[in-house]
């Protein structure tokens, strides 16, 4: 995976030292030009530094199929520039105008039971559509063209958050471009009907051109083909980034290019780790998730954010000052909140801390998201937060530009687990592969060790703990790596429904868990999956739910738990086995989290992992560690909002309170002189 890394140009504060960048989406076109001079006032006012402009002004840019208005976009950028603030220019290419959907209507999107998606929202194209790719490339190309020397201009933006609402198209563009994926994967028919077990159901076929995306069937589809479509969406996506990727590339080398993507929990649709090698640096947008493990599942999505940039820094380019829009209920971030969730992409690496939006739209249908300058204008007290926390940036600038470094521990989130497991015709459908990630990332940081999220291919032998939950595809090439590092001495966890697929997602038979057997020495028969609301106790007196299964142990494999009710009471629940230097521990149920907690507790402790600062409590604050030149910054974070949290006498506090008790959205990053 080629990761070039090239960061935009550093900005840099009085002292000359380099600054974190801070801004927003900027969005002029939904305001007359007396607001521009205001808000590049408030800007400075805020120590805003970059925006990201343009994203959505395809239709201002080019009214017609054959005119084009630049005018107010190098007057903004003139004035941007003017007042010291940089810019991520956007592609623009996210939303087509309605003259082109018009002209064009074979560019629109198709859903799986058929329905054409319409303009009137945004991101109405098809990945794949040759039509929509001219236009926009040809959009790309004279943005490219007059704004490569801009003074102000630092990063390109790519498009916008690829795929988000268009990541699955099935038209018949869509249908030639499957095909060519396809026989680039498979290369003859032969192989592929192998692969997708078109003996079943009377599936096989004779001609490529026979193929058709997914579309809705009476009964439920191929599994290989389902999963294929993912993987070959994804890829489309990809594609499309390239295409744009290739045109800057050529026309504006000097400048850095990025594409917003979206690691976060409630979005499945793209492998970011397969497009490393197509940004130069790695931007994310993030939005919290209104659950329980909120802090947990921001902190989950900006490690992982961490490794795909090979820990070095990364932006944050979207997130919100408060309340969304797009969710039934959207109450308002409480007092705190935004601060803390902004350093806590900082803690994982972010060098931007930037949000969507600046100024808070009155029109269009994001009016009632928050911004940075909300309606209640300036004199608010969401805009003062925004105000400090431009001074908690500078504050923390000797962090800026330092890395992250890894942790002992690590969680793998793997895509095609997460696809493969979210499809009809399973065991259960009730199991989510983030889901599961996300619950034992969780328990770990109750241990107060810095944790890690990575991909199966990262490299998981530089860990002393891998928990790999639900890591149901498992190709020979990554049971053999998983199996290695075990017996150099990762200890590697694993629990129900994982090894049991090969790539062609194929059960690998003989007794479950096919890529595992050997490994983890021990057999499974039969799954007993769990309905919702049923469970069973364990001998810890632990609750599992969603899976149980009657396991079979080899000769010298241990029983961590046990069942202690249920169809397989006295049998093992929990085992290890020990293997060359490490050992491989299997679970195969879900545990509620205090026992699933006690586990991993256990776990870390026998892998010799610790915690890199005492805490009164142990697990209450996240840590992680960015290593600068010549120190480490120790990042605290709390990990309830509504608790205060002891942490004692700190030593070397850069940034937070001083006192032995914080509330619960303080954060608190300590710098300490490197011992190495
Ligand atoms: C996404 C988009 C933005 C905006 C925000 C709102 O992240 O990129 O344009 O719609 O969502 O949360």
């Amino acid at each position: 995976m080629s990761h070039v890394h090239r960061f935009p140009a550093r900005i840099t504060g009085e002292d000359g030292a380099p600054q974190f960048y801070y801004g927003a989406d900027y969005n002029p076109e939904q305001w007359p030009r007396e607001v521009w001079d205001e808000d590049i006032t408030l800007m400075q006012r805020a120590g805003v530094n970059v925006v990201a402009l343009g994203i959505f002004s395809w239709a201002r840019l080019q009214p017609t199929a054959d005119t084009w208005d630049f005018e107010w976009l190098d007057d903004i950028m003139d004035r941007l520039h003017a007042g010291g603030i940089r810019v991520d220019l956007a592609t623009a290419t996210a939303s087509p105008p309605p003259w082109l959907t018009t002209a064009h209507p074979e560019i629109l999107p198709v859903r799986r039971d058929g329905v054409i998606l319409s303009q009137g929202g945004r991101q109405h194209w098809r990945p794949t559509s040759p039509v929509f790719r001219e236009h926009a490339l040809a959009l790309v190309t004279a943005l490219a063209e007059r704004y490569k020397d801009h003074p102000a201009l630092i990063a390109w933006h790519i498009n916008n958050e690829l795929g988000c609402h268009n990541a699955w198209d099935f038209s018949d563009d869509a249908a030639r471009a499957f095909r060519l994926w396809l026989q680039d994967r498979y290369g003859d028919l032969d192989t592929l009907n192998k692969a997708w077990g078109t003996a079943f159901w009377s599936q096989h076929y004779s001609d490529f051109d026979q193929i058709i995306p997914p579309r809705l069937t009476p009964a439920e589809g191929n599994p290989t083909q389902l999963l294929d479509f993912r993987r070959f969406s994804s890829d489309a996506l990809r594609d499309y980034l390239r295409a744009e990727n290739e045109i800057l590339a050529r026309i504006s080398p000097d400048i850095a290019r990025t594409s917003n993507y979206m690691v976060t929990g409630d979005t499945p649709e793209m492998d970011y780790a397969s497009w490393m090698g197509d940004v130069e640096f790695l931007s994310n947008d993030h939005y919290l998730l209104p659950t329980p493990d909120a802090i947990e599942e921001l902190s989950f999505s900006a490690a992982r954010c961490g490794s795909l940039a090979a820990y070095k820094p990364w932006w944050l380019m979207e997130h919100s000052t408060s309340a969304v829009n797009w969710r039934s209920v959207n109450p308002p971030k409480r007092p705190g909140e935004m601060a803390r969730d902004a350093l806590t992409h900082v803690a994982h690496g972010a060098d931007a801390v930037c949000f969507f939006q600046w100024r808070q739209s009155i029109a269009g249908s994001e009016r009632f998201h928050a911004a940075m300058v909300p309606h209640a204008g300036a004199d608010s007290r969401l805009f003062r937060d925004v105000v400090s926390l431009g001074e908690a940036l500078t504050t923390l600038a000797p962090v800026v530009g330092s890395t992250l470094l890894p942790a002992q521990v690590a969680v793998v989130l793997d895509y095609e687990s997460w696809w493969a497991t979210d499809q009809p015709f399973l065991p259960s459908t009730l199991l989510d592969h983030h889901e599961q990630a996300l619950a034992w990332y969780t328990a770990l940081l109750d241990t107060g060790v810095r944790v890690d999220v990575v991909g199966p291919n990262d490299d998981l032998a530089a860990y002393k703990v891998v928990v790999a939950p639900l890591l149901h595809v498992v190709p020979a090439a990554l049971a053999e790596r998983i199996t290695d590092a075990v017996h150099a001495g990762t200890h590697f966890v694993t629990t129900f429904f994982s090894g049991i697929v090969d790539e062609e997602a194929h059960v690998l038979a003989g007794g479950h868990p096919g890529a595992f057997r050997d490994l983890l020495g021990v057999r499974v028969e039969e799954f007993h999956p769990l309905r919702a609301g049923q469970s069973v106790t364990l001998d810890d007196d632990a609750t599992g739910t969603l899976w149980c299964e009657p396991l079979d142990l080899d000769e010298g494999t241990e029983t961590l738990r046990s069942y202690a009710d249920g169809p397989f009471e006295g049998k093992a629940a929990a085992t290890r086995a020990w293997r060359g230097e490490g050992s491989a521990v299997y679970v195969s149920t879900h545990m509620d989290w205090w026992y699933l907690a006690a586990l991993a507790s256990e776990i870390v402790s026998a892998a010799g992992a610790w915690a890199d600062i005492d805490m009164p409590t142990p697990g209450s604050v996240i840590t992680t560690i960015r290593r600068g030149a010549d120190a480490d910054y120790l990042f605290l974070i709390p990990r309830s909002p509504e608790a205060d949290v002891e942490v004692g006498e700190l030593e070397g506090i850069l940034y937070g309170p001083t006192t032995p008790t914080i509330t619960g959205t303080d954060v608190v990053v300590l710098r300490r002189e490197h011992d190495v």
